[in-house]
């Protein structure tokens, strides 16, 4: 098995794989998007996660049933990984599809709580975050003191916030929380200076989109993104011998501040390449420079279609 480098998640003190699993791509039938992994496909791919050594699992109550497979096929390894879930979640599950919405009140947490403790199969989550939402409306409803009560309960360790611009600011100055979650990949940088501020704070910092959703490569288009890559001209900087997605996520971990990315993944292959690419560490400075300049450059363009 690869050792996976760690780093210390914040105030958490947790010490987390670089590289963790986002779990939203396990979300089964009648919820969105195309692509459906049965139940033993969910079962192989979640163990062979923790067989290569990936620690620490994301998931929410608003992912179809994710957190019910990491309950049902991992929760006998439950002391190999950290669990992270989120709350604020109040879904509801039509016939063909899941609708998500998210309502900040007591009542939804302590719903989520619940539920999530019992499809994940477990007496506690380590991180339990808020599911965007902002802080005026979260301070407002009591629900930070809501989580320290879950947390003196027993019942989680840690409190963060998943969140991204315009929200992110105000969540990072409530200065309450042990981690914050934030998109961020060279081909969509936006929070680059935010995720610096938010570590500053000591929070520890948990990368979503660290592959850019598979890019240019990516199964479900997403044009945004693919105009930065092609505009920018990064298979150039590929050279022979790096995929595009070694070259997105080895960015991702070149962020000074970083500690952890939850790729998701549902392809063995992918999350093969995933760890070799992300033992082989950050890039090398001007190659990181050359790839921020020609990015900046795109989207500081008047007619920049922002990802
Ligand atoms: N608001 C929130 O809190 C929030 C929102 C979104 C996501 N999340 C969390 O963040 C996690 C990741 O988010 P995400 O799925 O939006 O972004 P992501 O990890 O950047 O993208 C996932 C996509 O990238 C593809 N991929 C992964 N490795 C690849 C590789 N080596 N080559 C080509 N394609 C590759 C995957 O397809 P394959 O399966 O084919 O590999 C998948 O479609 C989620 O699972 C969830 O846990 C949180």
């Amino acid at each position: 098995m690869t050792l996976l480098p760690k780093r210390t998640l914040g105030k958490t003190n947790l010490e987390v794989t670089q590289l963790g699993y986002g779990s939203m791509g396990l979300r089964g039938p009648a919820t969105w998007g195309v692509r459906v992994v049965d139940d033993e496909a969910a079962d192989q791919f979640l163990n062979r996660v923790l067989d290569k050594g990936i620690n620490f699992i994301d998931t929410s109550p608003d992912y179809g049933v994710s957190e019910e497979r990491i309950g049902r096929f991992i929760s006998s390894r439950r002391n190999e990984y950290y669990l992270a879930t989120k709350c604020g979640c109040d879904y509801i599950q039509h016939e063909d599809h899941l609708e998500v919405l998210h309502t900040w009140t007591k009542d939804v947490l302590q719903r989520n709580i619940e539920t999530s403790l019992e499809r994940l199969q477990t007496d506690y989550i380590d991180l339990l975050q808020f599911h965007g939402g902002n802080a005026e409306t979260i301070q407002q409803a009591g629900l930070i003191e809501t989580l320290l009560d879950f947390k003196a309960q027993g019942l989680i360790r840690f409190i963060g916030s998943s969140s991204s611009l315009p929200h992110l600011p105000g969540m990072i100055e409530l200065d309450v929380f042990d981690t914050i979650q934030m998109p961020y990949s060279c081909l969509a940088p936006r929070h680059h200076d935010w995720i610096t501020k938010a570590a500053e704070s000591g929070a520890g910092i948990i990368i979503r989109g660290g592959i850019a959703h598979g890019g240019p490569d990516a199964e479900i288009d997403r044009p945004a993104l693919f105009d930065v890559w092609t505009q920018a001209n990064l298979d150039e900087l590929c050279g022979e011998s790096m995929s595009r997605a070694e070259l997105i996520l080895r960015y991702t971990i070149s962020h000074p501040h970083f500690n952890t990315t939850i790729v998701g993944t549902c392809d063995p292959e992918h999350l093969d390449e995933n760890i070799s690419s992300l033992c082989k560490g950050p890039l090398d400075s001007s190659l990181y420079d050359e790839i921020t300049s020609r990015v900046k450059t795109i989207l500081e363009a008047p007619e920049s279609r922002k990802p």
